[in-house]
């Protein structure tokens, strides 16, 4: 992962299509998302590329060592992060337990119960230190640990002395096994290679995980059969399973299709074989998918097994090979995708001496029943060389019967099916059924149940996903930055109980949003909760907490079960992708926009109340979705209207008068919303909520190295020697000064009251503080030198020993520098006559107090300034202009009209915010953005000196 563009540097992205042709990021931006894109990482300094699939080798901390990764998918532009690399972890020789390694393979030798330190041994001089063993454990990694890239070898390359291998860069995997070192299961890696770059991340990350977590044994329903071989007998199966593995990898384009199956199978040998040996007691801890996965398997073994004994005559005298080739055969019908399918078998198989596997497979697309017959004609004039693939089809082939848990990858394969599928994307929902009685309960749905799929997913991730620990090079103030200004705050927020802990100064908004909220779900009526605020007051996270609130009501069953989707005006790149985003998430399909808004329609309209869950949908930044034509406001809030909706809209936008403006005054008194204001914080409220985000950290202890500046926090509860340090390590106070937090709550309480640019202001100063302190010390800081200022010197001199501070020249330093540097340089790049127009708008909020300004007063306002100042140049300049040859000046020709054009530059540029009225001369504008800022921008400017 790279969390910042820098620690890309000196590595490129390159992404590339199917075909492998790299795609520039223009194209990217207008391809279609859903195509599919390889993502590779390339170093500049000599071109190594890895992408997924591959094999790294990366810096672990933890062992000392390396640890080696199959990387399983590299995501762009993620939220918090430029890059992320997500991976599953090999495990190396050293990471398994010996016991249990001779368990797997070699029951015998534990059976004779020698003392452990005797498997340690024998462990130690025999187990080839190349061999890996790949688990389903996906953990994140850095760019910054990266050593290289792992070669993975075949496993006769490997066995073959004649190949060099370098040690440490050259390896194999032959076994997947669970990141404790326990089931071991057969891993073909070439061919999961394959399987992998077919199939979407998550439907890897899956099948991964199915393969590696064990069945229970008690869920077998086959009679169990007691296993006859040791491991010889193990061996010789496992070889036979690759032998006709390799064969059927030249051979067939499709043998993905068995894959699963024979993994599993061979799953269940090894569990037979070892069950003596394993307790199973972590079976319990399965989660439910894991078990409907284990029944069928089970299902799937019993048949495999009446399949078998059907066929022990012929089998005896086939050769033990062709026995296996069936057993692969007869899995590759058992999962394709046919669910209802008959496929007749029988006498025909002999006469089709030239079938070919593949052919057998493209037979099983067709959704009807297809006598194999048929196909044989179809085949009888194709020519076949291999006797061997003519032997396959003698196999006896079964009712096939779809098992859902292994569509995934082999969906794809079936286009017929998709095409049907494809369709879809057109049909709206109300176009399937021709009667509202045809409606199944939606609520039984599994998308509908996404809550509950969510838990048991995070549970079976949280038995994969080991905690992993990356130690970063933290300096005292690293944390404080972190927890003052980050996105990941809330969650932090969150773990405090009480929400008079985590929301300061939100109480009565929270309490309001949530008793509307939790009413309207309660009773599965529908209700519109309107809120209004200029940015960084708290909208969006009050929204939150509240949804989360409900969320922990509803999963201890004390509200009814409902869907919660957040639409972001800022994230959607068209104002339309709200209605494709909503339904999909409702029903977890993709439709087009236009069907997507007909199946919303009808679902919020005519789908019976009690077949349906309730919908809570935020509209976060509803400014920037408002548009004229697709009215999307209108719909919205227009179906929470509808007797049966059981929709709640929480819209949230940074003006109060919004709908009426939108909507016209009688649409939205007859939507009729809970209105709620946001007003900016108070300087009390900022400074609480400053304090209330440094809990916990200010006027904490850390251990600082003062060797190279890196510190970590000392536990409150920690007892602490310090007669006992090393000399270099030194215990530091950190303080932020009260009044440094209170100049803050201050500065910015007067100018907005927003939050966030409290917080930012903080937060800047606690990097300056860094900066400063890092370079007095002399510690190598990444960031750009500091000029030194006599100012923090100053401060310094008044330092407690070993306390070190973020003083209010940070702060004010901070200030000066957050003002928005992107409004300030748009404005000093105005033309003169767009300066002139805010700074009388300025004047006149000075004069009146008022944040609105009527249109007609500014120009008013202008004429006096042009008046007043006829001798400046840059006045006598635009009298000429717009006076022509500077004629007496008449309100007639200063008319609001004429400033159209700056006013709308200003609007666009997110300066002013206009309210149009029929009558331009009492429309209203005010500044979008600090008053404070316009002005310092306006009082740097030369052409406005002197009025
Ligand atoms: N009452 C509060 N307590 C703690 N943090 C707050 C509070 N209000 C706002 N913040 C913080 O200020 C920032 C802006 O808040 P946000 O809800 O996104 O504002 P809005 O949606 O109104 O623009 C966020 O980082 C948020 O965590
Ligand atoms: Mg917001």
């Amino acid at each position: 992962m790279a969390e910042t563009a820098k620690e890309l540097n000196g590595w490129q992205i390159i992404v590339k299509d199917k075909r492998g042709n790299i795609i520039s990021d223009d194209r990217r931006r207008s391809r279609n998302r859903r195509e599919t894109e390889r993502v590779y990482l390339q170093r500049e300094s000599d071109a190594l590329m890895f992408g997924r699939g591959d094999s790294v080798i990366m810096k672990d901390a933890a062992t000392k060592s390396y640890s080696v990764y199959l990387i399983h998918e590299i995501r762009l532009n993620t939220l918090n992060n430029i890059v992320e690399i997500w991976a599953f972890s090999y495990l190396r020789w050293f990471e398994l337990k010996p016991l249990l390694y001779y368990a797997r393979f070699e029951p015998q030798l534990v059976a004779e119960g020698h003392p452990d330190d005797y498997y340690k041994d024998k462990f130690i001089n025999e187990i080839d230190r190349g061999e890996l063993y790949i688990t389903a454990e996906l953990s994140e990694i850095w760019l910054k640990d990266f050593l290289g890239v792992a070669h993975m070898l075949g496993e006769e390359q490997w066995a073959d002395q004649t190949v060099e291998k370098v040690t440490d860069r050259d390896f194999f995997v032959r076994y997947m096994c669970e990141p404790t070192g326990e089931n071991f299961v057969p891993f073909d890696m070439q061919k999961e290679r394959r399987l992998m770059s077919d199939s979407e991340p998550k439907e890897y990350e899956e099948r991964l995980k199915r393969l590696s977590v064990p069945r229970p044994a008690g869920h077998r329903k086959s009679p169990h059969r007691p296993y006859k071989g040791s491991r010889a007998a193990y061996v010789e199966d496992v070889k036979i399973d690759t032998e006709s593995d390799n064969t059927s990898a030249q051979e067939s384009n499709d043998e993905e299709n068995e894959a699963p199956y024979r993994a599993r199978k061979s799953n269940t040998r090894r569990r037979a074989e070892i069950s003596d040996h394993d307790t199973s007691s972590e079976l319990s801890s399965l989660s439910s998918d894991a078990y409907d996965d284990a029944r069928e398997t089970a299902e799937l073994d019993q048949r495999e097994e009446q399949t078998k004994s059907d066929t022990d005559e012929k089998e005896r005298s086939t050769s033990n090979a062709s026995s296996s080739e069936e057993a692969e055969i007869i899995s590759a019908y058992e999962i394709s995708d046919n669910e209802d399918k008959k496929i007749y078998l029988g006498e025909h198989e002999s006469s089709s001496p030239s079938a070919t596997e593949s052919e057998v497979e493209e037979s099983s697309i067709d959704d009807e029943e297809v006598p194999l017959a048929k196909i044989n004609n179809k085949r009888a004039g194709k020519s076949e060389t291999s006797k061997r693939k003519s032997r396959k089809t003698e196999s006896k082939l079964i009712n096939g019967s779809r098992s859902s848990t292994a569509s995934g990858s082999l969906a794809r394969k079936f286009t017929k099916r998709n095409v049907v599928r494809a369709k879809k994307k057109y049909t709206p929902f109300s176009k399937r059924f021709s009667s509202v009685d045809d409606i199944p309960d939606l609520t039984e749905l599994a998308e509908f149940n996404q809550s509950t799929n969510d838990i048991d997913v995070a549970a079976l991730e949280n038995k994969l996903r080991a905690p992993k620990t990356h130690e970063v090079v933290e300096t005292i103030f690293s944390k404080i930055k972190k927890q003052l200004y980050s996105s990941h705050d809330k969650e932090e927020i969150v773990k405090s109980g009480n929400f008079q802990d985590f929301l300061p100064a939100r109480e009565s908004e929270f309490a309001s949003i949530y008793l509307s909220i939790y009413s309207a779900i309660e009773s599965g009526s529908a209700t519109t909760v309107y809120i209004a605020g200029t940015p960084g007051v708290g909208k969006t996270l009050t929204v939150k907490e509240v949804v989360k609130e409900l969320q922990r009501s509803s999963d201890q069953k004390e509200l009814p079960v409902f869907q919660f989707v957040e639409i972001n005006g800022l994230k959607m790149v068209k104002p339309t992708d709200s209605y494709e985003a909503l339904w999909n998430k409702i029903m977890g399909e993709r439709l087009t926009w236009g069907a997507a808004m007909e199946s919303l329609e009808f679902y919020f309209n005519k789908v019976p109340r009690n077949k349906k869950r309730p919908v809570v949908v935020l509209l976060d930044e509803l400014d920037a979705l408002v548009n004229k034509t697709q009215d999307i406001m209108y719909n919205f809030f227009n179906w929470t209207t509808y007797e049966n909706a059981k929709l709640i809209v929480i819209a949230v936008a940074n003006t109060m008068d919004l709908p009426e403006r939108q909507l016209g005054n009688k649409v939205s008194s007859r939507i009729g919303f809970t209105r709620i204001m946001f007003t900016g914080y108070t300087f009390e409220e900022l400074k609480q909520i400053i304090e209330f985000r440094l809990k916990g950290l200010n006027n904490s202890f850390f251990y600082e190295d003062t060797k190279t500046g890196s510190a970590y926090m000392i536990n409150p509860d920690e007892e602490t020697n310090e007669a006992e340090l090393p000399s270099h390590i030194k215990k530091v106070q950190l303080r932020m000064t009260d009044d440094a937090i209170e100049i803050a709550s201050r500065k910015v309480a007067s100018v907005s009251g927003d939050a966030r640019r409290a917080l930012k202001v903080c937060k800047r100063a606690a990097e300056l503080a860094e900066q400063h302190y890092m370079n007095k010390h002399g510690y190598s800081y990444q960031g750009k030198a500091v000029s030194q200022d006599d100012l923090e010197d100053e401060e310094d001199a008044n330092d407690e020993d070993g306390v070190q501070t973020v003083h209010i020249s940070h702060i004010m330093k901070a200030l000066n520098e957050t003002i928005n540097t992107h409004s300030t340089k748009f404005i000093s790049r105005l033309s003169f006559t767009g300066k002139l127009f805010l700074y009388a708008l300025l004047k006149l909020m000075q004069k009146s107090g008022l944040q609105e300004q009527q249109l007609g007063d500014i120009v008013d306002e202008i004429r006096l300034l042009i008046e007043m100042n006829a001798k400046n140049k840059f006045v006598e300049e635009i009298s000429r202009v717009l006076f022509h040859r500077g004629s007496e000046v008449t309100p007639e020709q200063l008319r609001i009209i004429s400033w159209d054009f700056i006013i709308n530059q200003l609007v666009d540029a997110g300066i002013l915010i206009k309210q149009s009225m029929k009558n331009e001369n009492i429309s209203c504008v005010k500044l979008n953005i600090s008053s404070e800022d316009v002005k310092k921008a306006l009082e740097q400017d030369e052409s406005l000196k002197g009025l």
